[in-house]
């Protein structure tokens, strides 16, 4: 495992954001959660080397080798209405979509936040809301060689993408920045949030299978609608989702 000092790093982000950076935690979006509920003030970063307990969506493990990728959370207290905080998970993927790509990769998106190169994904966003804030936990897979069997095939990361390693710092620098921009759009400038994940999102065009609350679909994406929402042309008509989980390209 290799050490990195992030201190320069986060000496330069951007008000108002501000790194801890943790050895070992169960979760950084519970600390971060745990730490707004005393009080703690939007831009706080955690970030973990190690997760004993890191989760995806849909209560999924989220697996991150210690010292080879970047598992943080960002504590922000939106100005805006709660029911825009979802689009924090646009940004969120829209910044380190963006970040990824000054590393020399073009990096896409699965909607509604899965980042991908390739057909493979490099980095996932966990969004969670509370009472007065919002936490957007970010994992992205920067120096790791390999994966567990179960998700080999669907894993990339930067390095293996690359052929190099990367300065996690870095990295995590590229992402702070551009978030920083991105987080301001999800209100009176969605539409420009919504032109840089559209130019991104790797289903629209693509013939793919979902599931939502009402049951299995299928489909092809037409786009990304004003809202944010999945844009999908089933036999049935035009449908614009909301939530989709499981979507697979076919
Ligand atoms: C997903 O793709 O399902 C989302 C993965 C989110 C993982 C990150 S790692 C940092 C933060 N802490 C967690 O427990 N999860 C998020």
């Amino acid at each position: 495992m290799s050490r990195e000092d992030f201190s320069q790093v986060a000496a330069d982000f951007p008000e108002p954001f501000r790194l801890l950076v943790r050895e070992s935690v169960e979760s950084t979006n519970d600390e971060v959660r745990t730490l707004a509920e005393s009080g703690a003030v939007d831009g706080l970063i955690i970030l973990a080397e190690r997760q004993t307990a890191g989760r995806g969506r849909r209560g999924a493990a989220w697996f991150s080798q210690a010292g080879e990728s970047l598992a943080f959370s960002i504590l922000v207290r939106p100005e805006e209405p709660k029911a825009l905080w979802p689009r924090l998970a646009l940004a969120a993927g829209v910044a380190v979509a963006e970040a990824i790509d000054a590393f020399g990769v073009q990096a896409g998106i699965k909607w509604p936040n899965d980042v991908w190169i390739g057909r493979k994904k490099i980095a996932g966003i966990l969004v969670e809301a509370g009472k007065d804030f919002a936490v957007v936990g970010i994992g992205l897979n920067v120096n790791c060689d390999s994966f567990p069997t179960e998700v080999s095939e669907i894993a990339t990361s930067l390095k293996i993408e690359m052929s190099a390693d990367f300065s996690r710092a870095e990295v995590l620098g590229g992402i702070i920045h551009r978030f920083a921009r991105r987080r301001l759009q999800i209100g009176g400038q969605f539409e420009m949030l919504v032109a840089a994940f559209s130019e991104r999102c790797v289903l629209t065009g693509n013939e793919v299978s979902l599931t939502t609350a009402a049951g299995p679909l299928t489909g092809t994406v037409e786009g990304i609608a004003a809202g944010g929402e999945l844009l999908l042309r089933t036999a049935g008509g035009l449908q614009r989702l909301i939530q989709a989980d499981e979507i697979r390209l076919k």
